[in-house]
């Protein structure tokens, strides 16, 4: 069969073999709570590499020790994290895969000890700590720590940045009105909500070529919150900053109740694929070859992001294939068996 799903797609400097990504999932396995990779984190993505994934994207890395979800994330924080980084990335690659790393902090969802940081002083419910509004000097502080995660992961040969901009996390806070009730210049306005991610972009574009990906939560699920509409806008901002693709999540800003259902947030990719005319990758519920070609044969995506079905099938770009009666080349060393 003719497989839009098993095309390459070329993004600035780097092809990916198809259309599939493993989207960015935690794995909480920094045992040693210092950031560094560990035997897990490559035996679980490099099975994802044997199992043909066009692009494994490396789970949520702290650009700051306090801006982890937990003391077991991985960080990017130091110059020591780029090793274990630059080996995973060696491993990753030999099956031809492209690799990807998101770039993260947590911001008022981080669950480690100390003082937690957001736009202002809200918690996210009644059961998490209320987080320090942010000074100006924070903020300079907390966009220099993306820029230098920026350089770290170019260091450790990573093709692709992701900046973590959903699931309610700080550059999230920053963008929704329900999070950021700042009066200065990062609050108020569409505009200044913005500004934080703009300085990111900004900051990292001096460091880096490659291609950039930013993750939105395009749907906060609330009335006084950002819709679809609103990351149109943001969108055709971000391309215009250099922005490669928009990776189109949702939700999870404030505790709402979400329809979830079979690819419930591709209608939202498609929007912001259109609207914005900047390439997307859809997420959240995608679980067959039909499903994921569906997505990119009608163009509502350019890529796919599969998570917990990878979980579940490593080899799910081999299940997708045969699905979809497409040839897949396996690893050599599987070619009698796979
Ligand atoms: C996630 N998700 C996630 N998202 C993200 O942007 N960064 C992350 O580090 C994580 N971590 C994470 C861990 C685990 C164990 C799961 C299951 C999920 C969300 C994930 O990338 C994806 O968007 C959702 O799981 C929806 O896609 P699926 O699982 O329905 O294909």
């Amino acid at each position: 069969m003719n497989s839009a799903l098993f095309t390459p797609f070329t993004v600035k400097n780097v092809t990916m073999k198809n259309r599939i990504v493993m989207s960015p999932m935690c794995m909480y396995s920094s045992h040693k709570e210092d950031g560094h990779v560990q035997d897990w984190h490559v035996t679980h993505y490099v099975s994802r590499a044997v199992g043909q994934v066009g692009l494994i994207m490396i789970e949520a890395t702290a650009v700051l020790p306090e801006g982890r979800i937990s003391s077991k994330d991985l960080g990017i924080w130091n110059d020591d994290h780029i090793r274990g980084l630059k080996e995973l990335n060696r491993q990753m690659k030999m099956y031809g895969s492209k690799t990807a790393i998101q770039l993260a902090h947590a911001g008022r969802k981080a669950m480690v000890d100390g003082d937690i940081f957001a736009p202002s002083a809200i918690p996210f419910n009644e059961k998490m700590r209320t987080p320090v509004e942010m000074s100006l000097d924070d903020i300079k502080h907390t966009v220099n720590a993306f820029v230098e995660g920026a350089r770290r992961a170019k260091e450790a040969h990573f093709d692709i940045i992701e900046l973590h901009g959903a699931h309610g996390y700080l550059i999230n806070e920053f963008l929704s009105p329900l999070t950021n009730q700042r009066t200065d210049e990062y609050g108020g306005s569409k505009e200044n909500r913005y500004r934080f991610l703009k300085e990111i972009i900004d900051g990292v574009n001096q460091v880096w070529d490659g291609p950039l990906f930013v993750r939105v939560s395009a749907n906060d699920y609330h009335p006084e919150g950002l819709s679809p509409e609103d990351y149109v806008e943001y969108a055709a901002w971000m391309k215009e900053q250099g922005v490669d693709l928009i990776d189109v999540s949702s939700g999870a800003v404030v505790p709402a109740a979400i329809p979830v259902f079979p690819g419930y947030q591709v209608t939202f990719s498609e929007k912001i694929k259109h609207g914005a005319a900047i390439s997307t990758g859809a997420v959240g519920l995608i679980t067959t070859g039909i499903q994921a070609e569906e997505i990119v044969q009608n163009n509502r995506a350019d890529l796919v992001f599969i998570g917990r079905e990878l979980l579940r099938d490593p080899y799910w770009a081999r299940s997708a294939a045969k699905e979809l009666n497409v040839e897949l080349a396996p690893p050599v060393q599987y070619e009698r068996g796979w």
